[in-house]
């Protein structure tokens, strides 16, 4: 019995029947020429028409996604006037804001380097853990086999990035990947193993090494979960559906905490502190170009803004990552993320005739592109009841290569995921299309992860740098903690030296004013804290692109 309707099925069958020919094939790695066309041709990133230079701020006249221009060039949500920063509902040394990977280790170092437990408090827009961190499936990158190691891993995350990454941070981000695995181990973490005991490891796009390292398909959740165990048993202050709406700055210039919003009491709450550190997350919920997104319901682009609005650099913003692989069907789950890592095992993309048309571990930006192309400029995908578009991913072929009982064993979340909606991922194939994934960009930050405003840290997906233009699979996990940690520890560094003045929201009249200086005449405020879907049309990418 199939999962899929009628009108799907003669594309199915000429699947089956070109599997056994294309056991152990795969089209070659493109050209650099190609990838060029295909990425210019193709990718979201360089239609010119869908970004625009940023008006205000201290990146005036950086190119970036329509979406995120709205969301910066837009009014602030509260007025200094209706705050009142006398009544102080937290007083800390170090207010983290953002319970996912990164937020969660800069809490950790920061206690182990001396903040007192009750001097830290961590807030977070929804529940604790509940971010892009622990929705990560595949892997997360370390140079820890002994064909591999961190310069080798450099040169992967450079030339995916195209370049544009801050050398410093793509260095730490290599040379400290074996020693995040090493903790996290120490914590519990049970990453999939050989029979020898070693890490089994899986290629990525982009990787020269098999480098990717798993909890099988849902290594974010299990890093969250053992993390959690942790932080809850440290004892370490934080609290739920809160989210942070501004940063409060005092009179020389430094970030001095937050105010904060009680989404439950509806109330606004100030938090002083001597140091923020900024863990947000991404903008996946802005659903840049109208595209489905892999992204948790809170990944509003929120810190970028609160932090624009206090006057930090921001770079990067012009590039977003598109998954090459989001679900594609059934409706339900459009736009959920099918893991690179079953590419990595085997699985190919297929057009509407059962035919391989790309070498399946293109890094991200070309993968996308080759699919993109492939359903709108050579017409070959496959039309869905809804009128989406899509390319096979034929997972069967997992089980054919590495032997029966792959999927069940490493894809475990995948196959129960499909099975809910009556497709067996070991019998036919998913069907995919690019969804909106990661934030290449963010806000700027130096290795000791502070941005240009004193007093504020930053770490993890909300930052930019790290990845240049494109980032790898694996690597954003990778980030997490990398930068998580070192944001805690130079935080805890940071707020010896901190004397903090008074308290004021007049940044906030400075924002308004470039707005008006600008011309910019907008009903739109930001942050946006939730998106917001009520009279959304869904799809809207299919219209866009045709
Ligand atoms: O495909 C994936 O499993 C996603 C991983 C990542 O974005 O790093």
């Amino acid at each position: 019995m199939s999962g899929y309707p009628e009108s799907m099925q003669e594309s199915l069958r000429l699947v089956e029947k070109t599997r056994p020919d294309r056991v152990g094939k795969a089209l070659p790695e493109m050209t650099a020429d190609e990838k060029e066309k295909v990425l210019q041709d193709w990718h979201p990133d360089f239609k010119s028409d869908q970004k625009r230079a940023l008006k205000i701020g201290p990146s005036k006249g950086m190119l970036v996604p329509h979406e995120v221009a709205d969301n910066l060039e837009a009014h602030t949500i509260i007025k200094p006037g209706e705050i009142d920063l006398s009544n102080i509902d937290y007083d800390v040394d170090v207010l983290i804001i953002g319970a996912g990977g990164a937020g969660l280790s800069a809490a950790f170092l920061a206690q182990e380097k001396g903040i007192p437990t009750e001097k830290i408090l961590m807030v977070q827009k929804l529940r604790l853990g509940d971010a892009n961190s622990k929705m990560s499936q595949g892997g997360i990158q370390a140079a820890v086999a002994p064909d591999d190691n961190p310069a080798i891993h450099y040169l992967d995350v450079i030339g995916g990035g195209h370049y544009e990454n801050k050398p410093e941070l793509a260095e730490l981000l290599v040379k400290e990947g074996p020693d995040v695995i090493r903790w996290h181990e120490e914590f519990g973490v049970m990453y999939d193993k050989l029979e020898d005991g070693t890490m089994q490891l899986a290629p990525g796009g982009g990787t020269s090494r098999k480098r990717m390292l798993s909890c099988k398909d849902y290594t974010g959740l299990e890093i969250t979960r053992v993390l959690i165990d942790e932080f809850l048993s440290r004892e370490i202050p934080f609290v739920e559906l809160t989210s942070a709406v501004e940063f409060i700055m005092d009179d020389k210039g430094q970030v001095a905490g937050a105010v904060l919003y009680d989404m439950d009491h509806d109330e606004y709450l100030i938090c002083r502190a001597k140091v923020t550190v900024l863990a947000t997350g991404g903008f996946g919920r802005l659903h840049i170009q109208g595209f489905e997104t892999t992204n948790h319901y809170g990944s509003t682009n929120d810190g970028v803004v609160m932090a624009y609005h206090a006057g930090a650099n921001l770079r990067d913003l012009d590039s977003t990552q598109f998954h090459p692989t989001g679900a594609a069907f059934p409706e339900q789950i459009v736009g959920q993320l099918c893991t690179e890592k079953l590419r990595a095992r085997g699985a190919q993309p297929l057009n509407i005739d059962g035919e391989l048309f790309v070498y399946p571990l293109e890094t991200r930006d070309v993968e996308a592109s080759a699919l993109i192309r492939e359903c709108y400029g050579r017409e070959k995908g496959i039309v869905t009841p809804t009128g989406m578009r899509g390319i096979w991913l034929d997972t069967p072929l997992i089980d054919v290569i590495n032997g029966d009982g792959t999927i069940e064993r490493e894809f475990a979340s995948m196959l129960r995921n499909f099975n809910k909606f009556g497709i067996d991922i070991r019998k036919e194939p998913m069907l995919v299309f690019p969804t909106l994934h990661y934030q290449n960009g963010g806000v700027e930050i130096n290795a000791r992860c502070e941005t240009n405003v004193p007093g504020l840290f930053a770490a993890g997906e909300v930052t930019g740098g790290v990845h240049g233009k494109n980032r790898l699979m694996g690597n954003s996990q990778l980030e997490l903690y990398v930068f998580g940690r070192r944001a805690g520890v130079f935080a805890a560094e940071h707020v010896k030296n901190v004397e903090l003045g008074g308290l004021t929201l007049s940044h906030l009249d400075r924002y308004e004013k470039w707005l008006d200086e600008a011309g910019i005449e907008t009903d739109r405020k930001a942050p946006i804290l939730l998106p917001e879907y009520r009279g959304k049309k869904t799809l809207e990418h299919q219209i866009k692109l045709l």
